[in-house]
This record gives structure tokens, C-alpha cells and sequence, in this order.
């Protein structure tokens, strides 16, 4: 696997590719990989020719007070996971390469204008998905793949992403995958290295919610209001537990919904001591 991290060494590998007629699969990633990223990069390998992974903390979609400074890193062993699932180049900018205007700043933005970016995680972090659009049209720009693979955790910035990809007409595949758990049920990420023992044990509230949500929707339950009700009085149980957001809404568009009468995403975004931890599940109508 090969390292690079200026965007003319990218161009350089990927255009080679593309003289041999190769495919290029792209999963963009802020390091500290775990199984979820991985998943990924396995999808992207089983799709594509080749597979270039980016590992590069975003400036731009964190707000001031968010965790930009603390977000964990380590390189050495994101190059052992990417190397091992047969990744074929990680790209590793520094923020100067990405933001040449210095200090992981900019002066153009991509963002979506209607409500979908104000919805759910967007309450409270207005500007976060501006950032991500504007990072992952840069990385879309930069690596010119066929297919881009993100995880359906993050299930609003999958749908946010797949609305700007259809909206400026990149001709790039988005690829959804599965979440992917711990043993016990909570969702790989991240952030789950700043939970403390206790922490730890009170976030299985999130899937617990998930799988109690699950269970009323197959048990037949088509108002979405009760459901979102039962979760969030499961997770208010949890004594570290501090809703940010638990709710329904039209999976595609993220426009709130009262009745499962199309495909729904129920999410949410909880606080288990100073963590902000989210899950989510898709209903089927
Ligand atoms: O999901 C993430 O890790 C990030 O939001 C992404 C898509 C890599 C953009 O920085």
C-alpha cells in the first residue's frame, strides 16, 4: 500500500489506474479505524480494481468547543488496518494541502440549502454537514472515483452526501453499508475510546433503544411518535444518558414523518457523560 500525502501524488496513482482501464473505489475516513471503517474498505475491495482510503480529521465540520483538537489519531496502525484489508493507497493531507488558505480554512463551502442539513444532528451542529460536503467534494474532486463507500451510522450524512453527489452531478456510485457492532451491540466508532468503564456500559443504551424500536415496528406499530416515545423513555432510564435528539424521518430527505408509510429512519444522537454517541435503524414501509 502506498502513502500520499500531496493531492498531485493522488492524480499521479489514480490517472495511472485509469490508462490501465481500472476502476477506483474511494472511502473517505477521519483515521482512528475500528471494524466499521474496515467494513468498508472491504465493500470498496470486492467492487473495485483499486481502493484509495483518505485519513484526514476535517477541520471545517467541526464548530469552535466540538472535540477538533482531541478527535483521536494514530496513523501506524490506520496503515496496518488499510494494508491488511487491501486498501491500495491511503491519502494522509495535512490541513495546509487540503485548505491552502492555512489554518483549515476556506472561502467555498459546498452546502445543501434546503432543510435536510437542519434536520436531526443538524439542530445542534448547523454547520457540521457544510464541512463534510465541502471535504468529501474535495476528495471527489482529488480522486475521481466510480464508487465512494460510507457507513449507514452516520445515516444523515449518507443521505445529505448521495443528495450533493446526485445534485452536482458527480457520476459517482455512493455505497451504503451496514453498521457495524460490538458483541454486545453498540455501534463501532471512534469516539467510543472516551468512554470510561461506566460510560461504556451505559452507551448499550443507544442499541437498546434501536432494538426496542425494531421490535414495535415489526410487532406492527406504524406511528412513528410512539415509537420514538418508547425509545426515548428506555434511554431517559439511563442515569448518564442526555438525549441530544430521538426521531423519525423520511429516509431520504430527512423531513420529519408521524406514520411509517415509506422507508423511515428513526435516529438519534445521545450524550453518555460528555461523549455525543449516535445509532439509528432504517423501518421498511
Ligand atoms: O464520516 C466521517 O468520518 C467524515 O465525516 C468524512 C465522511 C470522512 C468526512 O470528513
Amino acid at each position: 500500500m502506498k502513502v500520499a500525502t500531496t493531492i498531485a501524488e493522488v492524480r499521479r496513482e489514480v490517472s495511472a489506474w485509469r490508462q490501465e482501464g481500472l476502476s477506483v473505489g474511494l472511502v473517505p475516513t477521519m483515521g482512528y479505524l475500528h471494524e466499521g471503517h474496515a467494513s468498508l474498505v472491504d465493500a470498496a475491495v470486492a467492487a473495485c480494481d483499486r481502493v484509495v482510503a483518505s485519513d484526514f480529521v476535517n477541520p471545517t465540520q467541526f464548530a469552535p468547543g466540538e472535540d477538533l483538537e482531541s478527535y483521536p489519531r494514530d496513523f501506524d496502525h490506520d496503515c496496518a488496518v488499510l494494508e491488511e484489508h487491501g486498501c491500495d493507497l491511503v491519502f494522509y493531507p495535512s490541513v495546509d494541502e487540503m485548505y491552502p488558505d492555512g489554518g483549515g480554512k476556506t472561502d467555498t463551502y459546498v452546502e445543501i440549502l434546503n432543510d435536510m442539513p437542519k434536520q436531526l444532528c443538524g439542530k445542534t451542529r448547523p454547520t457540521h454537514f457544510r464541512g463534510v460536503c465541502t471535504v468529501v467534494s474535495k476528495l471527489f474532486n482529488i480522486v475521481l472515483p466510480d464508487k465512494a463507500f460510507f457507513g449507514q451510522k452516520d445515516a444523515q450524512q449518507l443521505a445529505v452526501i448521495r443528495k450533493m453527489a446526485r445534485d452536482l452531478s458527480y457520476g459517482i456510485e455512493i455505497v451504503g453499508c451496514p453498521i457495524v457492532r460490538e458483541d454486545d451491540g453498540l455501534a463501532k466508532s471512534s469516539r467510543n475510546t472516551y468512554l470510561n468503564a461506566e460510560e461504556r456500559k451505559a452507551a448499550l443504551v443507544l442499541s437498546q433503544a434501536v432494538k426496542l424500536g425494531q421490535s414495535l415496528v415489526a410487532d406492527g406499530e406504524r406511528d412513528t411518535r410512539k415509537v420514538v416515545d418508547a425509545m426515548t423513555q428506555l434511554i431517559k432510564r439511563e442515569p448518564l444518558a442526555r438525549i441530544d435528539y430521538v426521531d423519525a424521518v423520511d429516509a431520504i430527505t430527512m423531513d420529519p414523518v408521524d406514520a411509517i408509510d415509506g422507508d423511515v429512519l428513526f435516529a438519534m444522537a445521545v450524550y453518555i457523560g460528555t461523549t455525543r454517541l449516535i445509532d439509528n435503524f432504517l423501518a421498511e414501509a
